[in-house]
């Protein structure tokens, strides 16, 4: 007989869709990160040689980060300040370490609706009283004021959130940044910003990383979605170097630290981040393009809010929504996609969302349109049958 438990809690959908669905020759259309580089063109494109990977000593890093790629992630986004640094596995790992750091059971936590798992997960499951930002409240690169003053008060410990957002890519403007770091000072609670793919925008401009000129910020960053590069498996936070200290009895027990192997090509990739995010952006870009095209030829069928910033989108299939499915029905649209047109999207459940899908728009030009012409044929023969 078996001895193992039964779990604890349910894995994130999101992930449980990838393990379940993600496999070679797909056209993959659901993607919140621009599509990988291969080792060749990192080699290339970062000034690599087979010479500085030969020299690599596999011996032990440091539970903060090698002092290579912790400088070269300050000089990008904390004013050089390599203190304030942490390297973690993917920005995931940066998330678990500093928010089990950070919170305590009873901390009032503001998290914004529908935000990637981890961020949600970590408030919860430590018992904080937990307070919605709704998706509507941001609008126009604008929080509601009158939202922001309600939800945000004195007492409140952190304020959690992802612009741009996956997967709906609605972002902030400067002016609506100013106005949530001014009122998270005032009320003393701690900005928690995740600047995944921070450095793709559509309607503003980049913003600056908040951590750069608030020291009392934590921010998170990683290599898995606008460089291209998941398969590094690295991403950071900035923060507190209290905090940083205070993360390491969980680090130490856990994954101790990165490869020096892994850290030298991070060091190389972020000295080199402009042609890496670049090259990708402007690809990102002419598939947006597209996109926007297709919504409108497609307006029958899904209607959307074009993204602000990011690689991907949340349109929402206007047949589930008249008829106010449930969470399944979005799930079998997504499947019955997959088996006929062998085209990935992610079911909006992984984020609150019943009637819409994850579309992500990073992929190679030539595939992304295959994706939706999948997708155009399934939506009009699903029309057509109804
Ligand atoms: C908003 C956001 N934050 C963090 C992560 C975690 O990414 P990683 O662990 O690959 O850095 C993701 C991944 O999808 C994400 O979308």
């Amino acid at each position: 007989m078996s001895r193992t438990r039964p779990p604890r809690e349910e894995p994130p959908v999101l992930e449980e869709w990838y393990r379940r669905h993600l496999a070679p020759g797909l056209h993959d259309i659901s993607s919140s990160g621009v599509h990988p580089y291969t080792f060749a063109e990192i080699r290339d494109l970062c000034g690599l040689t087979a010479g500085d990977l030969d020299a690599i000593v596999m011996d032990d890093s440091v539970s903060q980060g090698g002092a290579g790629v912790r400088q070269a992630i300050a000089d990008r986004y904390a004013g050089g300040d390599a203190d304030r640094v942490l390297v973690t596995h993917g920005s995931s790992e940066a998330i678990a370490l500093t928010l089990h750091a950070l919170l305590r059971p009873g901390d009032r936590v503001v998290v914004q609706q529908g935000i990637y798992h981890s961020l949600g997960h970590y408030p919860r499951e430590t018992g904080c009283e937990v307070a919605e930002l709704p998706a509507a409240a941001v609008r126009d690169g604008e929080i509601d004021e009158d939202v922001l003053e309600r939800l945000v008060t004195p007492g409140t410990r952190a304020v959690v959130v992802n612009f741009p957002h996956n997967p709906t890519g609605a972002t902030l403007s400067p002016r609506g940044l100013k106005a949530l770091t001014e009122r998270t000072t005032a009320a003393r609670a701690t900005l928690v910003w995740d600047a995944a793919t921070a450095e793709i925008t559509h309607r503003w401009d980049v913003l600056p990383d908040p951590a750069a000129t608030d020291p009392s910020t934590v921010s998170y960053g990683t290599f898995s979605k606008t460089f291209g590069l998941p398969g590094l498996r690295v991403g950071w936070a900035i923060a507190p170097p209290e905090l940083i200290t205070a993360s390491f009895p969980l680090r130490d027990r856990t994954t101790l630290f990165l490869s020096p192997l892994v850290e030298l090509i991070a060091e190389h990739a972020m000295r080199h981040a402009d042609v890496l995010i670049g090259t990708r952006a402007a690809e990102a870009r002419r598939n947006l393009a597209h996109l926007v095209d297709w919504m409108a030829e497609h307006e029958e069928w899904v209607r959307w809010t074009p993204p602000e910033g990011g690689v991907c989108a949340l349109p929402v299939f206007r047949e589930l929504e008249r008829a106010g499915t449930g969470p399944a029905a979005v799930e079998r649209l997504c499947l019955d996609l997959l088996s006929r047109h062998r085209t990935l999207l992610v079911p909006g459940t992984a984020f609150g969302a019943p009637h819409g899908a994850r579309l992500g728009f990073g992929g190679p030009e030539e595939d992304f349109r295959a994706g939706l012409a999948g997708l155009s044929e399934f939506l009009r023969t699903r029309g057509a049958a109804r």
